[in-house]
């Protein structure tokens, strides 16, 4: 039977986010059946993978690149430097107090090195620096731990030593909101920064949270034209169409609300997906990659987040592992 990476052979490789229990049963089907490349949606994070300074835990996520070797699938690895999902270790000098600079660089250059030497071979590209941007307009890089102890240093050095550790594989930097234009606009002075101080950076990562509201179609093209202006590869690496528009400041449903899946979502669902692929599809000359965030509406992180116990339903397959309408838009074109 014919899957999603069949339709799309000839345009680019389908992904998928993984974890060690998505690869048996129903799921394990559905993943052979329709998806050429993974993506670990956790367990390659640093908090996961290398807990303590001298420990780290290959087990779950060699579980998945064990997987993509004997079926013959892409793997993209997710996440080397995050200011999320990463243990407090690292910040932390033998005192109690704040590492150096010095160190902390140091310390960033142990993992890479130790996570990518791992999977060489296996991954053909790394998510280096996730989401380095400020959640305020006003500023531009976060405020994250690894900014405050080395700067912009923290950067660059990330690409260099990735690149050191595997020269073969692909560098990205990869955020969310990343075709809103404002933000756009900063992520793309990074990515420029990150050129003009000569930082081995071969793509940019579009992580495609989206909505069944957002974003537009003007917007996503805009956004995929230039950051390829800059002569990088775009993905997508973490598509979901949710149901609702992001609030990040709730918490909890609201009083009277439902968290059905509506046919008037439905439809509006089935209308995203299909725009978003047409212009994906535009753009194969550009675009190596469309990686959706979970398997199936069976689980997907959005249904605890970010409104507590609000069922989602943002993939293309529904509870069953059953292919739903948006499915066979996204799969009929010629
Ligand atoms: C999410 C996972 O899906 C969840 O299981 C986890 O609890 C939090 O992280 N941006 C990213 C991903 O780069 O790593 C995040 O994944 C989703 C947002």
């Amino acid at each position: 039977e014919k899957g999603l990476k069949d339709y799309y052979d000839g345009y680019f490789p389908i992904g998928v986010a993984v974890a060690p229990r998505s690869l048996e049963g129903q799921s394990k089907e559905l993943i052979l059946e329709q998806f050429n490349s993974m993506t670990p949606e956790n367990v390659m994070k640093m908090g996961e993978i290398h807990p303590e300074q001298n420990r780290y835990y290959w087990e779950a996520a060699d579980k998945i690149a064990e997987f993509a070797r004997e079926h013959d699938m892409k793997m993209r690895g997710h996440a080397l430097v995050w200011h999320q999902q990463t243990g407090d270790w690292i910040f932390k000098a033998e005192d109690g107090g704040q590492v150096s600079k010095e160190e902390l660089l140091q310390r960033m250059k142990t993992h890479i090195d130790s996570v990518v030497s791992r999977y060489k071979g296996t991954i053909y590209a790394w998510d280096v620096v996730n989401e380095a941007i400020s959640d305020n307009p006003e500023e531009f890089l976060r405020n994250s731990p690894w900014y405050e102890i080395a700067g912009e240093d923290f950067l660059v050095k990330a690409f260099e030593y990735a690149h050191e550790a595997d020269p073969e594989a692909k560098l990205f930097y990869n955020d969310y909101n990343a075709v809103i234009p404002e933000k756009r606009e900063r992520i793309y002075k990074l990515l420029k920064l990150l050129k003009d101080k000569g930082a081995p950076i071969d793509g940019v990562g579009i992580q495609a949270h989206w909505s069944i509201f957002d974003p537009s179609e003007k917007d996503l093209r805009e956004a995929i034209d230039k950051y390829s202006s800059l002569g990088l590869d775009v993905q997508i690496t973490e598509l979901d169409v949710s149901l609702y528009p992001w609030e990040k400041e709730r918490r909890e449903l609201r009083e009277g609300e439902s968290d059905e899946f509506t046919p008037e979502m439905e439809q509006r669902q089935i209308e995203s997906y299909d725009m978003f692929f047409k212009v994906f599809r535009d753009y194969k000359d550009v675009l190596t990659g469309v990686t959706f965030w979970n398997v199936s509406d069976n689980y997907s992180w959005l249904d605890h987040y970010p409104v507590e116990g609000r069922k989602n339903y943002p993939l293309l397959f529904d509870e069953n592992y059953e292919p739903k309408k948006a499915y066979w838009k996204v799969v009929e074109f010629d």
